[in-house]
């Protein structure tokens, strides 16, 4: 994590009330003054958001007491910024702020964070935070008549505790993200409350809420997971992927100039510093906006808006139209003779250049797509350059692009191919089947997530025109949750590997995984005897539920039955039915000895 040391140095500039620049613009149009004033208007939220995601288990009357405490330090400090403690990082306050708390440490298990200091504190605070929050109740849902009540008689305190029970649920998302999502719900409640059809309104207010948190987590996770994982070069090339797509008009050196900024955005909101995390993001639009006329001809309307819209809606324009007299192929990197030296003198800036010619004049493909042929042209160059003709060799490097493309295409083609093929249970099925094999340690409820992730990311993606990049993307966004953003997780040894390995390829690794056999198997009687009570226990439980647990326990203890002996099974058992009738013979699933029944060698020696 030697990366978040470097950022050290700046932070002295980024207290809660220090204004960067003295405006010397009218004040509302000066993009400083306008961040600055923004982050003290939202003060309350934004220590909502960081003590919720760094103590996910805090209560909402310890998280009130909180602000209190914070806005009280805001408006001492706003009366006189000279005070010594005004120039405390806003961070390091929050943090200063939940460790000086009586009790409140103790009580939630980060006295050992509160007694280290300096990064390591920021940095035990970031680990401290749990992707999978199983551990807290679910999200609260309120009768919409009680919540318009509530709302009406207090909103403000009202809008903070949406703020914290979405922010301890989802405590990797960037603070601009929370902020934009409390003020739709904001925006859904004033309407919605106003109308006779309140349940109705809300719902439909909540959904693109709901998604629009979900895809915002999901992808900040994966690239902060990246970090964490594989370094800043890794993000780097990320971000180099990423914006040549959206921007091919953009020259390498505007980029590499504007990927600065990025990466110091990337720092901070990683780690979970809510007030950097908003500066640094309007820091990166205001570069993007001030060179509009050289990056994008489609963001005007946005760069007129205020935060937090201004962000969103630069991130989720259409990709700028290619440069007319852009070709296909950018010649230096395959026909020109200096290759080797400059893989010799300066690899990571060949290698940076070479991912932003090939994906904007690329730009129809996937982000991990273009790492991958990145990857590739990389083990092309160490091959080739030790050989006696090199340029001979590194010529034919289109080929080998091709070829991984193609590789990856098929891999898509195949996923829609099941989606168009299959009804939404047996997808939901198939890709249950597929992780539990891969992953049995994981709990039922994560092995859901994922195989819903999978399933939302084809019924997204599979009837666009751009159905690769989109599979392609989103497909890796769920290896991302299932990877980690802020630890190592250890599963089994095979997942481990994809997850450490290599980012680019992380998708083909899981291609490729066998069904995990370090899990210990009870002999075949002693599993159908399991799966019988399984199946007959608990008969209000939501039939969906238990086909799904039923399912995954199958695979977790016949890992290696053939996909039709899976099948026979599963249809036996559901045929038994609602009232655990005697499931019929369960042993004939097992063809070809079809007669043979009760003969558990021949089973058991199938399962293994
Ligand atoms: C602001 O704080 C400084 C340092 O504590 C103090 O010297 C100064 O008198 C204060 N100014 C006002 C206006 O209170
Ligand atoms: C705190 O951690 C200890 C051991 O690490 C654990 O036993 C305990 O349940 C934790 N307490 C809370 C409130 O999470
Ligand atoms: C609460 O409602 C009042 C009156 O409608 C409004 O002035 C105030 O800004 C609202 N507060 C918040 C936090 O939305
Ligand atoms: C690689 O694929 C592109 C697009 O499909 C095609 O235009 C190009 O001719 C191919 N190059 C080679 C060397 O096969
Ligand atoms: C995870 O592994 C990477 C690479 O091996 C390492 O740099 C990082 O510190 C590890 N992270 C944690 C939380 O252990
Ligand atoms: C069970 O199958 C094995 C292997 O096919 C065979 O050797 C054995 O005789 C069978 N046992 C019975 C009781 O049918």
């Amino acid at each position: 994590m030697k990366h978040i040391k470097f950022i050290g140095f700046i932070f002295f500039l980024f207290s809660l009330t220090e204004s960067l620049a003295l405006p010397t613009k009218p004040q509302d149009v000066d993009p400083f003054y306008a961040t600055h004033k923004f982050i003290e208007e939202n003060t309350a939220y934004l220590t909502i958001i960081a003590v919720a995601q760094y103590v996910q288990e805090v209560s909402f009357d310890e998280v009130e007491m909180l602000v209190k405490v914070m806005m009280d330090y805001r408006d001492r400090c706003l009366a006189n910024r000279t005070l010594p403690e005004c120039s405390k990082i806003a961070n390091e306050v929050i943090q200063d702020m939940i460790c000086t708390t009586e009790g409140l440490p103790q009580k939630h298990n980060v006295s050992h964070c509160c007694s280290k200091a300096n990064i390591e504190r920021r940095l035990c605070f970031f680990y401290n935070k749990k992707a999978k929050t199983g551990f807290l109740p679910p999200f609260p849902t309120l009768d919409p008549e009680e919540k318009c009540e509530a709302y009406k008689n207090n909103n403000g305190s009202f809008l903070n505790l949406y703020m914290y029970e979405v922010a301890r649920r989802n405590p990797f998302v960037f603070s601009p993200v929370l902020l934009t999502v409390a003020a739709q719900f904001e925006e859904a409640a004033t309407t919605c409350c106003e109308q006779q059809e309140k349940a109705i309104c809300f719902q439909a207010k909540a959904a693109p809420i709901t998604q629009y948190l979900k895809a915002s987590s999901s992808y900040q996770g994966t690239v902060c997971g990246a970090l964490m994982k594989f370094g800043p070069k890794a993000l780097n090339s990320i971000n180099t992927a990423v914006f040549s797509k959206k921007f091919p008009k953009i020259g390498f050196q505007d980029l590499t100039s504007l990927l600065g900024d990025v990466s110091t955005m990337y720092d901070m909101c990683c780690e979970g510093d809510v007030v950097h995390c908003i500066r640094s993001q309007s820091q990166v639009m205001n570069h993007i906006c001030s060179k509009q006329d050289f990056i994008s001809s489609k963001i005007k309307e946005c760069c007129e808006k205020k935060m937090p819209e201004r962000g969103d809606c630069i991130i989720n324009t259409n990709k700028e139209d290619k440069p007319e007299d852009l070709s296909p192929r950018e010649p230096k990197f395959t026909d020109s003779k200096n290759v080797c030296q400059e893989q010799d003198s300066n690899l990571d800036g060949l290698l940076n250049e070479f991912t932003y010619e090939y994906s904007r004049r690329h730009n129809h493909l996937s982000t991990p797509e273009l790492l991958r042929i990145t990857e590739v042209y990389k083990d092309l160059l160490e091959d080739c350059c030790s050989k006696e003709n090199p340029a001979g060799c590194y010529r034919h490097a289109e080929d080998k692009f091709n070829e991984t493309t193609e590789k990856s295409l098929a891999m898509v083609q195949q996923e829609c191919k099941l989606f168009q093929e299959l009804e939404k249970d047996a997808l939901q099925l198939h890709y249950l089947v597929k992780f539990t094999k891969a992953a049995p340690q994981l709990s039922l409820e994560e092995l859901i997530y994922l195989s819903k992730g999978m399933m939302e990311a084809l019924t997204t993606c599979c009837t666009l025109s751009e159905e690769f990049a989109c599979v392609d993307d989103l497909a890796d966004l769920v290896l991302g949750d299932l990877c980690g953003v802020n630890e190592n997780r250890t599963i089994n040894p095979a997942v481990d590997h994809c997850c450490r390995t290599d980012f680019a390829f992380r998708r083909h690794c899981f291609e490729h995984l066998q069904a995990d056999t370090t899990y210990e198997l009870p002999s075949f009687s002693a599993l159908i005897s399991a799966l019988r009570s399984d199946w007959c226990q608990a008969h209000k439980e939501d039939l969906q539920n238990k086909k799904h647990r039923f399912m995954v326990n199958l695979v977790k203890w016949m890992p290696e039955i053939t996909a039709e002996e899976r099948q026979c099974l599963f249809t036996k058992f559901i045929a038994a039915g609602e009232k655990c009738d005697q499931v019929q013979e369960p042993e004939t699933c097992f063809r070809p000895e079809a007669s043979n029944i009760g003969n558990e060698s021949e089973a058991a020696n199938k399962k293994r």
